[in-house]
C-alpha cells in the first residue's frame, strides 16, 4: 500500500465529512481497530531493518496527521457555549406558564374539619380501608343478622385459605370509619378525643348522590363524665365553624347499634335558612352527620370499664358537608377529574 496514496486520499475524504456521523465514519476507517492505520502497521514486521525505519516513521506521521484532522473537524461542529446561549434564547418570546395544581375539594374540607377538631384538642388517627368483619361490625356491637352485614350492603373480600384451613378472620372494605373507635379503644385508655377521616366503602349504584366509595370523618371522645351535652358542644362550634355563625342544628332520636342514646343531627337549610325548598325537601333542614353516646357493649368489646368511662362517637359523610357547603348537587362531580370543576376550589 502506497502511502503516499493513502495521505493524498485522506485529504479528499477530511473533506467530504460534513457531520458528525460522518467524521465518526471517517475515524473508524482510518483509525479503527480494523482501519488502514492498522493495516499498514501490520506490514511493519515484515520490512527489512533500514525500510522500517523510514516506513515506520512515515506511518506515525500519518496517524498524528489522522488524529489532528479528528480533533479539528470535531471543534468546527460543536458550538461554542457563548454561540449556543445567543442563538438559543429569545427574549421576546412569551415565558412557558407553569401551571400550579392544588388539593382535591374533598382534600380541602378533609383538612378543614380535621384543623376545627385538632384546635378542640382532638387527635387524626388513620385506620386501614381493608378491615376484618370483626373491627367493622363485632366489636361495634352490630349484630350478625344486621342487614348492613350482608353482601349486598359490604363488599367482603376473598378468604384467604391456609394450608387448605380457612382463616378464620373475614376480611372486607370498611363500610364505615367506625372501626377505627375499636382500633383505637383497644389499644389506648381513656382520656381520648380522636378524629379518623377516611375512605369507606358500600356496594350501592351510583347516581347523584350515591357512590361506591366515599368519605367519612368519624370523631369520638371517652373520659370520665363525658356527657351528651358534650356531643352537642362540640358539634355546635365544629357546625358554626364549617357553615357560619347564623346556622341552627338539631338532634333527631335515631339508632344505630354502636351508640345509645343515638341521634341524627341536621342543620337549618342553608339554601332557604330552614323556609323549606327543593334542596330540603320544603323541611327547611339538612342531614350531616349520626351520633350518639357509645353503647357498653362496645366498651366491653374493648375492655373499656363501662363504670368509669362514657364517651360519644359521631360520624359524617365529607361529600355530603362538602356539597351543602358548596351547592354542588351531584356526587360523582368528584370522581370525574373534570377540571372545569375541581378549577372552581
Ligand atoms: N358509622 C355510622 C354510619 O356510617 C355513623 C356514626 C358514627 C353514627 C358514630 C354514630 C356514631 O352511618
Amino acid at each position: 500500500m502506497d502511502i503516499h496514496a493513502v495521505s493524498s486520499q485522506i485529504d479528499l475524504d477530511i473533506q467530504q465529512v460534513d457531520s458528525f456521523e460522518a467524521l465518526e465514519e471517517f475515524r473508524l476507517r482510518y483509525l479503527g481497530r480494523k482501519g488502514i492505520l492498522a493495516e499498514l502497521t501490520s506490514v511493519i514486521p515484515s520490512l527489512s531493518k533500514e525500510e522500517r525505519a523510514v516506513f515506520g516513521q512515515q506511518v506515525n506521521a500519518l496517524k498524528n496527521k489522522l488524529l489532528s484532522l479528528v480533533e479539528d473537524k470535531q471543534k468546527s461542529f460543536s458550538v461554542s457555549p457563548e454561540k449556543r446561549r445567543r442563538t438559543s434564547s429569545d427574549l421576546g418570546m412569551p415565558g412557558l406558564a407553569q401551571e400550579l395544581g392544588h388539593l382535591h375539594p374533598l382534600t380541602q374540607i378533609t383538612d378543614e374539619i380535621c384543623a376545627i377538631f385538632s384546635r378542640m384538642g382532638f387527635t387524626i388517627v388513620e385506620g386501614p380501608e381493608i378491615e376484618t368483619e370483626y373491627n367493622n361490625f363485632t366489636g361495634l356491637n352490630i349484630p350478625l343478622e344486621h342487614p348492613s352485614r350482608e353482601a349486598f350492603d359490604t363488599f367482603y373480600l376473598k378468604e384467604k385459605t391456609e394450608g387448605g384451613k380457612q382463616k378464620t378472620e373475614k376480611l372486607l372494605l370498611r363500610s364505615h370509619t367506625s372501626p377505627v373507635q375499636v382500633r383505637v379503644m383497644k389499644k389506648h385508655k381513656p382520656p381520648l378525643a380522636i378524629v379518623v377521616p377516611g375512605r369507606v366503602y358500600r356496594p350501592d349504584a351510583v347516581d347523584a348522590s350515591h357512590s361506591f366509595m366515599f368519605h367519612q370523618i368519624e370523631g369520638f371522645m371517652v373520659g370520665k363524665d363525658i356527657k351528651f351535652s358534650d356531643l352537642k358542644g362540640i358539634l355546635a362550634m365544629f357546625a358554626k365553624a364549617v357553615f357560619g355563625e347564623e346556622i341552627k342544628m338539631r338532634f333527631r332520636p335515631h339508632f344505630f347499634p354502636f351508640t345509645e342514646p343515638s341521634a341524627e343531627v341536621d342543620i337549618s337549610c342553608i339554601i332557604c335558612k330552614g323556609q323549606g325548598c327543593s334542596v330540603c325537601g320544603r323541611k327547611g333542614w339538612l342531614e350531616i352527620l349520626g351520633s350518639g353516646m357509645i353503647h357498653p357493649n362496645v366498651f366491653k368489646q374493648v375492655g373499656i370499664d363501662t363504670k368509669q368511662y362514657t364517651g360519644f362517637a359521631f360520624g359524617m359523610g365529607v361529600e355530603r358537608i362538602a356539597m351543602l357547603k358548596y351547592g354542588i348537587n351531584d356526587i360523582r362531580l368528584f370522581f370525574e377529574n373534570d377540571l372545569r370543576f375541581l378549577r372552581q376550589f
